[in-house]
């Protein structure tokens, strides 16, 4: 438990940082990619280049950092986050590298004002904030794992067929490789899927609702594109146009 006076360091520091926020999330995610070029398997370049995403991450651990002494008030939002975390496959070892890098630029953007005992008090509340993630997303990945049909990571899947519901809309119906079964669904409850993409130095991660259809051992999304794949828009919209044109494997 963190003791009364770090408590009141995170508590008193949460709007400076704030007030920072574009400064340390732009430095954190420079220091991130160089040092872990790995993560970008993971993140969504194209919610980068376009600034959607940047700042979600680091404003969730400062408002978890608000409620530090009461996190189990925001467990309902560390839920959510999880969900998406689970879906990505983000593992408890990517925590410490989040939180270094992010102590990091707080120190590069702030300098002297990021003091010592500021930095030990946000590295001391990072940790309990990252455990709270790190058992929710244990408890998913075994759930999801163990139930029937259900499995561990991204799994084989092959298009069985597509079917084009209009000109944006294309329903995919994959089956998995193994021949196994798939676990239930619930409408509105979304599969990632990472496509095989020639060319790409990185993998690409996207997330689809599934379809109420179900037929047995058989999946289905549908992907929608604001416009059509035309050569112009296929950079933009670079994994859906990929997953239309193609008939291969995807991992889900
Ligand atoms: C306590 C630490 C963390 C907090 C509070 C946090 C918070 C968040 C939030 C609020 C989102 C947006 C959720 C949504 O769009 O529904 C998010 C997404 C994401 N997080 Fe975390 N996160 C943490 C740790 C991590 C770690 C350790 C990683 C792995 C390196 C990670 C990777 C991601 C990725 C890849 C996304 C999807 C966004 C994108 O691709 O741009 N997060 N996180």
């Amino acid at each position: 438990m963190l003791r009364e006076s770090t408590i009141q360091i995170i508590k008193s520091t949460v709007p400076v940082l704030e007030l920072h926020g574009t400064d340390i999330t732009k430095r954190f995610y420079h220091l991130l990619f160089t040092n872990h070029p790995e993560l970008l398997h993971v993140f969504n370049h194209a919610n980068q280049k376009q600034g959607r995403q940047p700042e979600a991450l680091a404003n969730a651990i400062y408002a978890a950092a608000q409620h530090i002494d009461k996190l189990e008030t925001i467990l309902p939002v560390v839920k959510q986050i999880a969900h998406k975390h689970r879906s990505l496959g983000i593992q408890a070892e990517h925590y410490p590298i989040v939180g270094n890098t992010l102590l990091a630029a707080i120190k590069d953007v702030l300098g002297d004002a990021a003091t010592e005992p500021i930095l030990t008090a946000w590295a001391e509340a990072y940790g309990i904030i990252a455990d709270a993630f790190i058992s929710v997303e244990a408890a998913m990945y075994e759930q999801a794992e163990r139930q029937d049909g259900g499995w561990k990571g991204f799994r084989a899947f092959r298009v069985d067929r597509k079917q084009k519901e209009s000109e944006v809309i294309t329903s995919f119906y994959l089956v998995p490789q193994d021949g196994g079964a798939i676990a239930d669904f619930e409408p509105g409850q979304y599969v990632s899927v990472k496509p095989e993409m020639p060319g790409e130095t990185y993998t690409h991660i996207r997330q689809y609702s599934l379809r109420t259809h179900r037929e047995s051992r058989t999946i289905a999304f549908q992907s929608s594109a604001r416009t059509r794949c035309t050569i112009a828009r296929q950079a933009r919209y670079r994994v859906t146009c990929t997953i239309r044109s193609r008939k291969g494997i995807f991992y889900g």
